[in-house]
């Protein structure tokens, strides 16, 4: 102990002050004097750093839900996303998650309750809900939409709700259309000069109420 210079000694008592036994792992702990970026992460919990302020190190908690990444990292105060990276191998959370309607944590992304295509982005506890496009759905594991195929448990799109066989109609589409296979959407396109059926949700010959019969392609001209 006779060894450590004032500056580590401060910062064992302000670990002690932190958090007890916790004082014992200090011993890896760098110093945020002593480094360029002033900013250090805590050795033990990846949800807090260590900063130099008035040559002195404090000790911060990152946004409830994010982790410490570096100085002008991550999304916000030096905090990230804690899936972005490995910030948290071998370390633990100091802080448990504080929750608001819709978010875990109040910094994150979120599923949605009742939908696959549908999720929530939280800031400081205020949820936004997000929409996947184009036949995307939520991967919980990625936190971003992705394709049916690498999402567990969601391949089942709402959009084959009704009939998990079923066709469904493609916006206003007259050749394109959504076949469900077992709950799983594929999209498809009618074959020539067929249209799309809202109502039989077939390729029928048109024109139907919606569709009128498509403009046939020009031949090829010859050179
Ligand atoms: C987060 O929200 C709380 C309460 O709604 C507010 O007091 C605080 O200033 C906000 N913090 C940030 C960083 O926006």
């Amino acid at each position: 102990m006779s060894r450590h210079s004032p500056a580590a000694s401060l910062l064992v008592v302000a670990l002690l002050l932190a958090g007890g036994s916790e004082a014992q792992k200090s011993r890896d702990q760098e110093d945020p004097c002593k480094v360029k970026s002033r900013v250090v992460g805590d050795v033990t919990y990846c949800d807090r750093y260590w900063e130099c302020v008035n040559g002195q190190p404090e000790l911060y908690d990152c946004p409830n839900g994010l982790v410490f990444a570096g100085k002008h990292r991550g999304v916000t105060e030096g905090c990230d996303y804690p899936w972005r990276s490995n910030y948290c191998d071998g370390k633990q959370l100091a802080n448990p998650p504080i929750s608001t309607e819709h978010c875990d944590w109040l910094y994150g992304i979120f599923g949605h309750e009742t939908s696959c295509t549908r999720y929530w982005t939280c800031w400081n506890g205020t949820s936004t809900e997000q929409l996947c496009i184009g036949g995307l759905l939520y991967n919980e594991d990625t936190h971003s939409c992705d394709w049916p195929d690498n999402v567990d448990g969601c391949q089942k799109h709402p959009l084959c709700n009704e009939d998990a066989n079923g066709n469904v109609p493609l916006g206003k589409s007259c050749n394109r259309y959504w076949q469900c296979q077992g709950g799983y959407p594929r999209l498809q396109r009618c074959p020539a000069m067929l249209v799309f059926d809202r109502r039989s949700l077939r390729c029928v010959v048109p024109p139907t109420e919606d569709c009128d019969v498509p403009i046939p392609l020009r031949p090829r001209p010859r050179n």
